[in-house]
């Protein structure tokens, strides 16, 4: 297992670049050359006084003198020693050894315990360090089993919507061919009240078909036909509006857009994208002829797109709901539809790495109209 490289080291600045080793060296050979020093001058002071010829009481306290000199001089090396050991073998080892097995942690080797048991100090960060090691490397473990198993369950769910949306499809063609033949064949002989249920379940199986064939492009996003290479949004714009021709005439709606960028994505999918945007932005208009504008603006490494229109609007409190599969703020008979578009879109916006949602604030004046904004990645075009 391992979490993302690790970053190299900060490189440490001023006085730090040294070493701590380094740092007592240089103290030592200062006290050591000090020491010297000293031995020196003694040993010059002694020498001078031997020359002056003392009285044999003072010789006696000059060589007891130079004794316990000499011997303070033997307790102060023998000290000095001291200290290197322990600053060796106390300090900078541990250190050291703590340093390398955060090293291999770093590396990832995120099981290896953190431990040293001298000094103290030391011993007492480690034991820190070891804890928060510990608990971060149960929390990710927890966190890595639980979008795996996110992951499966959703592949299940995709896999069970597209079986169950393409195995719905062929009773349901029989129940809506039949119905019709009923109707056909048995007409002259049926009532009134008759035709009307069989119209009823005739527009019954209908509307169940465009559902089972919106589940199923729900279903396949990111499943099928999922390349993404780099891709001219203007053409699956031009695609998608041809698809969409004859609502277009019909309402008078003009569809404007700025000059569009390439990004990575997916021609059919980036079709079924604005399909479903400006279908949405015809159907839900006022009583102007729709106005449709696709815009375009650099966002980092994205393209910010955005969908504007002149229509109804959304209520801002309804922002995300609309997002959701099914949901629908209209009776069907008003609007008709299945509420699986918008859907659809997020999800293949967020298949290409990106994000849409609906802008609250760049409506038109007068609150009417909407605007869907959504991200792609760039083609890495070096802007
Ligand atoms: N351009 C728009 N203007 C106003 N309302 C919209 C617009 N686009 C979407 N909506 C609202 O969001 C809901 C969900 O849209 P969608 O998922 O495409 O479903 P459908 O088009 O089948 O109703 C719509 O029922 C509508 O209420
Ligand atoms: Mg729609």
């Amino acid at each position: 297992m391992s979490i993302h490289p690790l970053p190299p080291p900060k490189e440490p600045t001023g006085l730090g670049r040294l070493p701590v080793a380094r740092w007592f060296l240089l103290v030592a050979i200062l006290a050591g050359l000090i020491f010297a020093a000293g031995v020196a001058t003694v040993m010059t002071m002694t020498a001078k006084t031997a020359e002056l010829n003392p009285r044999p009481e003072v010789a006696a306290q000059v060589d007891r003198l130079i004794v316990a000199l000499v011997v303070v001089f033997v307790l102060l090396l023998g000290c000095g020693a001291g200290l290197v050991v322990i600053v060796r073998y106390a300090v900078l080892k541990p250190i050291d050894q703590l340093t390398d097995q955060v090293r291999a942690v770093a590396a990832g080797d995120f099981d290896r315990d953190l431990h040293v048991d001298r000094p103290a100090e030391l011993a007492e960060l480690s034991s820190h360090i070891d804890s928060m090691r510990g608990r971060i490397l149960s929390a990710w473990r927890v966190a890595n089993d639980q979008a795996e198993e996110l992951r499966r369950s959703n592949g299940e769910l995709e896999q069970f919507a597209y079986v169950a949306s393409h195995d719905l499809q062929e009773p349901l063609r029989k129940v809506a061919s039949f119905t019709q033949m009923l109707e056909q064949r048995y007409g002259s002989q049926l009532d009134e009240r008759a035709k009307q249920y069989i119209a009823y379940a005739v527009d019954g199986a209908k509307r169940m078909q465009l559902l089972i064939n919106d589940l199923l492009d729900f279903s396949r996003v990111g499943r099928v036909t999922g390349e993404r290479t780099v891709t001219e949004p203007g053409a699956a714009l031009d695609r998608a509006l041809d698809n969409l021709s004859a609502t277009i005439e019909d309402t008078g709606a003009t569809v404007t857009r700025d000059e569009l960028p390439a990004v990575m994505g997916n021609h059919l999918q980036l079709t079924q994208l604005f399909q479903n945007l400006i279908e949405n932005a015809v159907k839900f208009r006022s009583e102007e002829p729709p106005r449709v504008h696709i815009g375009v603006r650099r966002d980092g490494d994205m393209w910010e797109f955005s969908c504007s229109d002149n229509g109804i609007g959304v209520e801002p409190k309804y922002a995300d709901r609309i997002f959701l599969i099914f949901q629908r703020l209209h009776a069907r008979d008003v609007y008709p539809g299945t509420g699986i578009g918008l859907a659809l879109c997020r999800k293949i916006v967020e298949y290409h790495g990106g994000q849409l949602w609906l802008d609250g604030e760049d409506t038109e004046p007068g609150g009417h109209g909407a605007t869907f904004r959504w991200t792609l990645p760039a083609a890495g075009d070096g802007r």
